[in-house]
């Protein structure tokens, strides 16, 4: 039985294509157009779309359906091959305005050959617009990131997430939905206790002096060796629990005080690095812990295990570690606070997507609240956690990070040693010689922090990855500091022509960016696949596939720039030609790499 089956739209006029198209997106849709033509009777065909890789024989794009679509078609007692497949696919393939030509290849592969007066218009509006955004549907994002402890140290997992969780919320703002930025900062539990207690005998008068907690982590060390060693002081710690839990006002100040020095320390961090975020710690959802206990309770969810009320995700398998919802002592956990911050974010943020971005070690834990949640209804259907875990950091002798003593690395140390390490590279390049001290400030902050980040970002964040300076500050491979030179150095090129953005502009209006050499036309197709990269990333929430795509931009623009010359000088170095449509593949290229590198938080400099 054939059903009527809604064809997709297609693009048929190039006017209406704006630079943000995502064209494997419309490749898609003309390839389920054509293949819905040629079987109608097959549902949900596969439409199997991919790049062609380096060798120009292949296409650019490669339509791989045919083979699936014969195995389809023989287990229908259909006789057939691949090849007779392809060609029936492309007899029914509509003309379009993104393609130029598609062979039938092989076993049956479909070779596309994308046109060059789209990737020409998609360049001329890039100049023209911007590098705007491909269109969507506008969501409203969660992302918790970053979420140190109070008075525990800021780690360098804490850092990954920071640079991670940024950088996610930098692609979703750039696709144009409302994120909220949240720092689910551990900020209620029982380590206050003691951390109160501890204050109470050392700065007896906290309430009307602040205390001079210059080092809150020793603080915390003081009163936990205490905690341990001393039954008095334990005591006197749960105490404090028990008070600073029924909010009496003597010890909430006492915690406000601790959480605030905290913060001021997690903000200079931040600054630096040039993360926003809201705090909205645990201690946000005292009330909301109750509400969630209570509707847990009343709905039959909650068992009883050794005095505490535990919660399972699937309460006949029992698999995995259930969550415990109330401690024996009636007091609530971290899984209570994750329940009832699921629930506000679901209800009362009226959030579309929900991420996480954690180390991976807690991947159980958020498949658990996803479960436990789903079966108290308060996730439905397609709403789901996105738990985005990422790997260890590591040293370069491939053991925990640690400084050579065996402490662990303070993160403001480690940023400031990025910035000294920096510094050292542009002084060894000499650049210190021809920038002025206020380029060289910029240049060094932009590489410090840009590296680091970068480091992080470009590998895969489900693995462990190694942190080195000397690696991060290489000048070769797919660094921050190579795409930070490579930018600088297209950027210098229209200097040197003399040419101004206006002057080329004007240009861009009069005669409009054409392709010439082969090795533009190259570099124009990286260019063209920007949206469908910012697309991919901004699904899966792996952002190394951008870093590996802008190190493919800057590795194209090489070639482009060895076989291309911009501008023609003669022996005197006077300049007697200028290429401008050269020029407009240049300031494209800029910008795609610019607005690349916005996206992960990296800041560029004009000069390094
Ligand atoms: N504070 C936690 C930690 O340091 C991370 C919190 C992550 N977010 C959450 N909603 N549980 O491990």
């Amino acid at each position: 039985v054939s059903k009527e089956k809604k064809r997709p739209t297609l693009i048929t006029d190039l006017n209406s294509v704006e630079g943000n198209i995502c064209i494997v997106d419309e490749l898609k849709n003309i390839f389920e157009f054509a293949i819905g033509s040629a079987y109608p009777d097959l549902e949900d065909p596969p439409i199997v779309i991919t790049l062609s890789g380096n060798n120009p024989k292949f296409g650019d794009y490669q339509c791989n359906s045919a083979m699936p679509i014969s195995q389809l078609l023989k287990a229908k007692n259909v006789k057939t091959n691949p090849r007779e497949v392809a060609n029936n696919i492309l007899n029914k393939t509509p003309s379009s305005p993104f393609i130029e030509r598609i062979e039938v290849a092989g076993a049956g592969f479909l070779n596309i050959y994308i046109n060059k007066t789209v990737a020409e218009h998609v360049l001329n509006c890039i100049l023209r617009f911007g590098v705007k955004p491909p269109p969507m549907k506008k969501e409203r994002v969660i992302v918790d990131f970053s979420s140190p402890n109070i008075a525990k140290e800021m780690h360098v997992g804490h850092l990954r997430s920071t640079i991670i969780g940024d950088s996610i919320s930098r692609i979703l703002e750039y696709l144009g939905h409302d994120v909220l930025r949240l720092n689910h900062l551990g900020d209620w539990g029982t380590q206050f206790g003691m951390l109160i207690a501890h204050l109470q005998d050392k700065f007896p008068d906290f309430k009307t002096h602040s205390p001079p907690i210059s080092d809150l982590q020793a603080f915390y060390k003081e009163s936990k060796k205490r905690f341990d060693e001393d039954e008095e002081f334990k005591k006197r710690a749960y105490a404090c629990v028990v008070q600073l839990q029924a909010h009496h006002p003597d010890y909430i100040s006492a915690w406000k005080l601790i959480c605030e020095v905290s913060r001021q320390e997690f903000q200079k961090i931040y600054d630096r690095l040039n993360i926003n975020l809201i705090a909205r710690g645990e201690s946000f959802y005292q009330d909301r812990m109750d509400a969630v206990v209570k509707q847990l309770k009343d709905g039959g969810y909650l068992e009883e295990d050794e005095g505490r009320l535990i919660m399972w995700g699937d309460p006949v398998k029992k698999d995995g570690i259930p969550l415990t919802v109330v401690k024996s002592d009636g007091g609530y956990t971290y899984d209570t606070s994750d329940m009832a911050a699921i629930k506000q974010r679901v209800e009362e943020e009226k959030g579309n997507r929900f991420i996480y971005v954690v180390d991976a070690g807690q991947s159980t834990h958020f498949v658990t609240i996803d479960a436990c949640a789903r079966r108290a209804g308060i996730l439905k259907n397609s709403q789901k956690i996105e738990f985005v875990g990422f790997g260890v950091v590591l040293g370069e002798d491939k053991k925990k990070f640690k400084t050579r003593s065996g402490d662990t690395i303070k993160l403001s140390e480690l940023l400031e040693e990025g910035l000294k390490r920096s510094l050292d590279k542009l002084v060894e390049k000499g650049r210190d010689k021809v920038l002025t001290p206020e380029e060289l400030k910029l240049a060094q902050e932009a590489v410090a922090y840009g590296c680091i980040k970068y480091a992080d970002l470009s590998h895969n964040r489900v693995n462990d990855y190694v942190f080195s300076f000397d690696k991060m500050l290489d000048d070769k491979g797919n660094t921050a500091v190579y795409l930070l030179y490579a930018l600088t150095r297209i950027r210098s090129i229209a200097r040197t022509a003399q040419i101004s953005l206006d002057q080329l502009l004007e240009e861009v209006d009069k005669t409009g960016f054409k392709f010439g050499h082969e090795a533009e036309w190259k570099l124009g197709k990286v260019l063209l696949r920007f949206p469908e990269i910012i697309l991919k990333v901004s699904n899966d929430l792996y952002l190394h596939s951008l870093c590996e795509y802008l190190y493919e931009i800057s590795s194209a623009f090489t070639e482009f720039y060895d076989k291309c010359y911009c501008v023609e000088k003669d022996k005197e170095g006077k300049i007697v030609n200028i290429i401008f449509s050269r020029l407009m593949l240049c300031e494209a290229t800029a910008r795609v790499m610019e607005k690349s590198l916005d996206i992960l938080g990296i800041k560029t400099v004009s000069k390094m």
